[in-house]
């Protein structure tokens, strides 16, 4: 798999990611697409980090084979039917967004494309995070391995079952921001 990198939804969340691995160097500017729903936004992210920035989900699809899917979970329907017909089962899906199940992922993707869930927390700001990462049906270990080297720039990773996810976002998930909320 190509060590091209496709971030879909260049929110809060997707700029840390992007900051992160090119900080670490676990990725070039050149390996680093970042879509957004506005071109503003696109060209922030392109000029502050030098990574290519563009409104075009299915031009992403299509450039890269890691695809993190970082919109918000109201969103992703529409930014998975954006992606439909450009993904294959040489792809990898990593998910982000919350109380999204794989199984949701993978009924609105190609049949046999590998889908990795994450649920990570607001420290990957700081490249403190802990993330959970699990498996969908056609996710392998290679495919989770990526998901941890890439997550690895920013935290600390940690495997689990999908049944322990919705309690992962009620804790560390939502945790951090609660906490922050307080202080
Ligand atoms: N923030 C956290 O602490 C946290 C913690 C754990 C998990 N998560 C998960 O991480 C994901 C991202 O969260 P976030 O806080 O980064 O949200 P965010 O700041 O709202 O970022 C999401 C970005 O996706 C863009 N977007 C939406 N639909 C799109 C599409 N079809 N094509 C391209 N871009 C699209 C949005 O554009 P607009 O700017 O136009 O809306 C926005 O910039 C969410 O699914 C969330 O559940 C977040």
């Amino acid at each position: 798999m190509s060590r091209k990198v496709a971030v879909l939804g260049g929110g809060k969340m997707g700029e840390a990611l992007i900051s992160g691995l090119i900080r670490s160097g676990g990725r070039g500017v050149d390996e680093i697409m970042v879509t957004c729903r506005r071109e503003e936004r696109a060209q922030e992210l392109a000029g502050k980090y030098g990574v290519t920035g563009t409104l075009d989900n299915a031009e992403a699809a299509r450039w890269a084979e890691v695809l993190v899917l970082m919109c918000k979970p109201q969103d992703m329907g529409v930014l998975l039917s954006e992606i439909r017909g450009h993904v294959t089962p040489e792809h990898l899906a990593v998910s982000f967004a919350a109380g999204v199940r794989t199984s949701f992922v993978e009924k609105h993707l190609p049949d046999g494309v590998p889908v990795v869930r994450v649920m990570s927390n607001v420290p990957v700001m700081v490249d403190e995070a802990m993330s959970v990462i699990t498996a969908g049906l056609h996710a392998t270990d290679q495919h989770l391995a990526i998901a941890e080297e890439l997550l690895g720039y920013v935290g600390k990773v940690l495997r689990l079952k999908e049944t322990h996810l919705d309690a992962v976002t009620a804790t560390s998930g939502s945790g951090p921001a609660y906490f922050f909320l307080l202080a």
